[in-house]
Parts: structure tokens; C-alpha cells; sequence
């Protein structure tokens, strides 16, 4: 997502902050800005895309003395990828850039507006730079004005503040979004969002903890704690590989992933959830008039999630729903009626299969939606609509919380989809909204679980094959579950519903074959039990997970008592991912990127 960099010194600051916005690429972004303050003056530059535009953009600007400097790269939460919305954010004379969310943006924006203020993005950001300045007409110094400003900000943020009347300090604040501070041999200061733009500068860097606020000049270091009292920067050493930083300390990418999804579900779910409604902004009011069925279309993992959403728009909205996969789709001669909404799900946005479907239904004259991770992928620009699935960018070939937030996505939509319809009562809509609140703690790794599964993944080497079975939206995970563990262990696995299994697979059953059964306790939970205990009788070797102990079970992976199907669906989903990957880890291959597979399909 969103990446924060800053530089005090003599040097080249344009060429650090570049530099250093180049490594913090991976995390992903649409736009990027820089603004730097030397002799007394501001020059700012943003460009759209990638760094190379905000390089051909500066590339006249020379920065060969003392300056002080910011940089961002932004991954759009509020308002499009735009000019006017990229960072850094201009106030009257200071410049700030921002990652995480303020939430109480809306209520500080009206009262600049109120004041007279004009805004010139569409970003929550924005009023941290004119709050700065509004507090600066009623304090006596800049740290003064920002420290009030801090202190009346809600939400997630990391911040870096320059001001022309303190033109050799930068202000720095952090609560909940990443933040560390080095300085190298000269003394010279520099701020980033993650380690590796520091690598090479510095040799030691204090991280910053939540509620650490402060300046730096050319001297100092001045920290203040949440509690507004001083206290010392601690310096640790900083790593020296920069692969090895951008996984923040995780073995791998899809291990760093998989914690992630806490924190990238919350951002899913973050404006289209409040109290007592779902809310689009994204789709027009009217985008579904006339829509009497609905078709998803994906590939792979996209069209788990798109298998998953099926059981939820026919619970919950009460809309007939049909999922295809768009290798088939694209060559079958399908039947397409106006009145069914055309949904493409993908990571990329790019899946040349997928794309293709999305061509087909719109030549057909259908309403489409694409439920995406990527802006301005092919799928996005050509949809009539899409929601953007706030994922950050997917290392790891094989997907996890993209897949995760395809089908938070899904599941909001659903419900809102049920109060266009009114096929769910305002108290069962709130309820469900509770739930959807819960997930990201429900997907939170638990150390203990994840422990248990390293050690009980050593006796899932080898064998002759992996069954996962689970029954309504739990087939749609367990398809996923049998897919994960394929693509990075190389082992045969398949998803099958757990009710299918004595019209034939059974055969399989001995000691060799690996029952991964999904046993939730609120939907189906005895009539799955009775299919898992069918296969226990014929000595298959099985692993259940589940809430409720079962002890036909060879070995057992508790997940926790929730009150919804739903929220078991997520902790169990992190269980089969994280068994994958001890699997994967175990037998030595490249987690991170499995053999024969590519990111992104861009071909048939
Ligand atoms: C599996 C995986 C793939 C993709 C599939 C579609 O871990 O990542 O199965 O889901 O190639 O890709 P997108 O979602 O980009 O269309």
C-alpha cells in the first residue's frame, strides 16, 4: 500500500527520496509525490503511474545543498489515483504525506471548510496539513501546532510534516501505520515507512512505537511518547538484506501475507461499514435496477471466492447466482440475458480468460462489475463498475489475502445487495455487520495454532493424496484449501464436498489418504461429522478442524467457538493456508514462487 520516505541533510535529497521511494515499490501504488524545502523555498512534484513519470518530472530539479524533503507513494483508499490527490498535501506553506486512514476526516474538513478553507483533493490527508496551519494562528510554535493537531487526529497514521517557518525540521507522528527513523555518518536524518529505503544509509534506526510524535533538525532527535513525555530514541541494527526487509522479519512473502490479512481486511471493510449499513460509494445508486440474476466468472482462487459469494447472494439477498470458470465460459456459447449482472472477479485485473468474459458480456449488452485488487487494470477500465478489493500487492504466487478480501467483498456485497432487495430485516443486517466487524481479529494468526500446525505438518509428506471436504461455503474453502497446498507442495490434493465423497472418491480411503475436513460448528456441523467418520471407518488418515474436539480425528487443530459460520470460515481459512505453507516449508520448495506458476495468466 502506501509508502512514507524523508531526508534532513546535505546531500542529494532528491535522489534519496526517489532512491527510496523505488524500494518501497513492492508494496504497490498508483501515484507518487516529493516536496522539499531548501533555501527557504518549496518545490513540490507528483506524478501519476509509475516513479519513472515522477523521474522524468524532477529530472531538472537539482538538490545539491541542505535541504529537508518528503516523499509517498499512494495506493488510492480516498478518491481516485489523481495529481491533485497524490502526495504530499499543500496547506498555505507546509507539506505533509500521509499513510493510513483519519477517520474523522469528514467532521475536521467541514470545520477548515466552515473556516474558509478550500480543499484541492479528495484525500482524508489533506486536512492534516490545514489543521497543522489552523493550530498554527493559535499556538506559539510549529511543534506546538503539531503536536495539537496529533492529538485531535482519530484513526491509523504515520505522518511526515515540513513547514517553510521551521525550514530545517521535519515532523514526524505515528499510531498504528509503520515508521522508523536513521541517521548515517554525517548525521543526516532519514524517515521511511519500512526498512529497506534506509538500507545502505544507516546502519542503526530506531522504530517508532504507536504514539510517538516529535522533530528532527540537523542536530536532534526529539521523541515524545503518547503520554507527551520525552524519551530516547532506541537504536537497533538494521538488516542488510533488502529481500529479507521487505518480509518484515517472515520467513516469506506468503507467510508475511497470511499474518497481513487482519489489517487488509480491516481496510476492505473501512467506508463501506458503519453502524447500520453497507455502503458503495463505487456503484451508482441505480447500478442494479433491472439485475434479476447474477453471473460470476474467474479463474483459480478468484473463482473460489466467486463460488463462496454464491452461497451468500442466494442467502442473503435472495438473488439467483450461477459461478463459471472463464477458460469454459469463453468457448461454450453461453446464454446471456440483460437482466443478469456480469461479475468478473481477479487479483491482476489482467487474466487473459477472465478478460475475455468480461468482453463477451459486454458485447452482450450486460451490466458488468469487476470485483478487483488492481486500479487501472484492463478488467477495471473496461467494467461498468468496480469495487477494489484494498489488498496491497501480492508477492507470493499463491494468493491468500487476496482471496481473503474477494470474499469480505463479497459477503458486504451480499448484504448490500439484501437492503436494496429488503431481503434481510434492518436487526439481521445489523447483526451481520457486528460479524463482518469481527473478521479481522477472526483471521488473526494465533502463535499457538500456528505452532501446532508446524509440528503436526511433518506427518503430511508424502502419502497418496490430499481429500479437504467441507459442505455450503465450507466446499468452496476446502476447494481453496486443496488448491493452496498443490501449488506449493506439489502434492495431489482436491476439494470435494464433503457429501460427495461415497459417490466414488471413498474408493481412495486407507492410511495413505489425508482427510483435511472442515467442521464448523454452525452450518451442517453432524451431517459433515457423519461423512468425516464414514471416511475415519475406512482407516483414512484424518486431520479435522474444528471448534468441537473430535476424537475420530488422528490429529486435531482446534479453531475458536464463534457465533457465525462466516467467522469460522475466516479462522479456518488461515488454518488450511498456514498448513500449506509448513507443508511447502518442510519439503524444501520455493514457497514464494512454486514451479510452473506465474502471478499473473496474461495468456490463454
Ligand atoms: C492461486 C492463484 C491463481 C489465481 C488465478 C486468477 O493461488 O493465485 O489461481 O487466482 O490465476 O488470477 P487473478 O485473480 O489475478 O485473475
Amino acid at each position: 500500500m502506501c509508502g512514507i520516505v524523508g531526508y534532513l541533510g546535505d546531500k542529494n535529497t532528491k535522489k534519496i527520496l526517489l532512491d527510496g521511494l523505488k524500494e518501497l515499490e513492492y508494496r504497490g501504488y498508483d501515484s507518487a509525490g516529493i516536496a522539499v524545502l531548501q533555501d527557504g523555498d518549496f518545490q513540490s512534484y507528483k506524478a501519476v503511474g509509475k516513479l519513472l513519470n515522477l523521474e522524468e518530472k524532477t529530472k531538472d530539479f537539482i538538490t545539491e545543498k541542505f535541504a529537508v524533503g518528503i516523499g509517498h507513494t499512494r495506493w488510492a483508499t480516498h478518491g481516485k489515483p489523481t495529481e491533485l490527490n497524490a502526495h504530499p498535501h499543500l496547506g498555505e506553506s507546509s507539506y505533509v504525506v500521509h499513510n493510513g486512514i483519519i477517520e474523522n476526516y469528514a467532521e475536521l474538513k467541514k470545520e477548515l471548510q466552515d473556516d474558509g478553507v478550500t480543499f484541492l483533493s479528495q484525500t482524508d490527508t489533506e486536512v492534516i496539513v490545514h489543521q497543522f496551519e489552523k493550530n498554527l494562528q493559535l499556538t506559539s510554535s510549529a511543534f506546538e501546532a503539531f503536536e495539537k493537531t496529533i492529538s485531535e487526529l482519530e484513526g491509523a497514521y504515520a505522518i511526515l510534516l515540513v513547514t517553510k517557518g521551521e525550514s530545517e525540521t521535519i515532523f514526524f507522528a505515528k499510531h498504528g501505520s509503520p515508521m522508523l527513523v536513521g541517521i548515517d555518518t554525517q548525521n543526516d536524518k532519514y524517515f521511511a515507512s519500512s526498512d529497506t529505503p534506509l538500507i545502505g544509509h544507516c546502519s542503526d534506526v530506531n522504530y517508532f512505537d504507536d504514539g510517538d510524535y516529535g522533530y528532527v533538525t540537523k542536530e536532534h532527535i526529539v521523541v515524545f511518547d503518547k503520554e507527551k513525555q520525552q524519551k530516547e530514541p532506541q537504536f537497533t541494527k538494521l538488516a542488510t538484506n533488502k529481500l529479507s526487509a521487505q518480509k518484515d522479519g517472515y520467513r516469506f512473502f506468503m507467510e508475511k501475507e497470511i499474518y497481513e490479512q487482519s489489517d487488509v481486511i480491516a481496510d476492505t471493510l473501512l467506508g463501506r461499514v458503519n453502524d447500520t449499513e453497507i455502503l458503495f460509494d463505487e456503484l451508482e445508486d441505480e447500478f442494479f435496477n433491472g439485475i434479476e440474476e447474477i453471473k460470476l466468472c474467474a479463474c483459480g482462487t478468484s473463482y473460489h471466492a466467486a463460488l463462496s459469494a454464491s452461497y451468500l447472494f442466494e442467502r442473503h439477498s435472495k438473488i439467483k447466482t450461477s459461478v463459471e470458470i472463464a477458460s469454459e465460459f469463453r468457448y461454450r456459447e453461453p446464454i446471456m440475458h440483460q437482466d443478469t449482472l456480469f461479475v468478473v472477479i481477479s487479483q491482476s485485473g489482467e487474466t487473459a480468460d477472465t478478460l475475455e468474459t468480461l468482453k463477451m458480456a459486454k458485447n452482450a449488452g450486460l451490466k458488468t462489475l469487476v470485483i478487483c485488487n488492481v486500479d487501472n487494470s484492463s478488467m477495471v477500465r473496461l467494467a461498468d463498475a468496480s469495487i477494489l478489493t484494498r489488498a496491497g500487492v501480492e508477492k507470493g504466487v499463491a494468493s491468500t489475502k487476496a482471496f481473503a478480501t474477494q470474499v469480505s467483498i463479497f459477503w458486504m456485497l451480499s448484504l448490500y445487495l439484501a437492503q436494496l432487495r429488503e431481503t434481510l430485516s434492518r436487526e439481521m443486517i445489523q447483526e451481520q455487520i457486528t460479524l463482518l466487524r469481527a473478521v479481522p481479529a477472526a483471521v488473526k494468526v494465533d502463535d499457538t495454532t500456528h505452532e501446532r500446525i508446524k509440528r503436526l505438518s511433518k506427518r503430511y509428506l508424502h502419502g497418496h493424496g490430499f481429500f479437504f471436504i467441507g459442505r455450503d461455503i465450507f466446499f468452496p474453502l476446502a476447494l481453496e484449501g486443496a488448491l493452496k497446498l498443490k501449488e506449493i507442495s506439489y502434492l495431489h490434493a482436491e476439494g470435494y464436498p464433503s457429501g460427495e465423497m461415497k459417490h466414488g472418491p471413498i474408493a481412495l480411503a486407507d492410511p495413505e489418504l489425508f482427510t483435511i475436513a472442515l467442521l464448523p460448528q454452525n452450518l451442517l456441523y453432524e451431517k459433515t461429522k457423519s461423512n468425516v467418520e464414514e471416511l475415519s471407518a475406512r482407516d483414512s488418515t484424518i486431520c479435522a478442524i474444528s471448534p468441537i474436539t473430535f476424537d475420530k480425528a488422528d490429529d486435531f487443530i482446534q479453531t475458536k467457538h464463534h457465533t457465525s459460520y462466516m467467522l469460522e470460515f475466516f479462522e479456518m481459512m488461515v488454518v488450511v493456508q498456514l498448513l500449506s505453507l509448513e507443508i511447502s516449508v518442510r519439503l524444501g520448495n520455493d514457497v514464494d514462487m512454486p514451479r510452473n506458476l506465474a502471478k499473473s495468466v496474461t495468456v490463454e
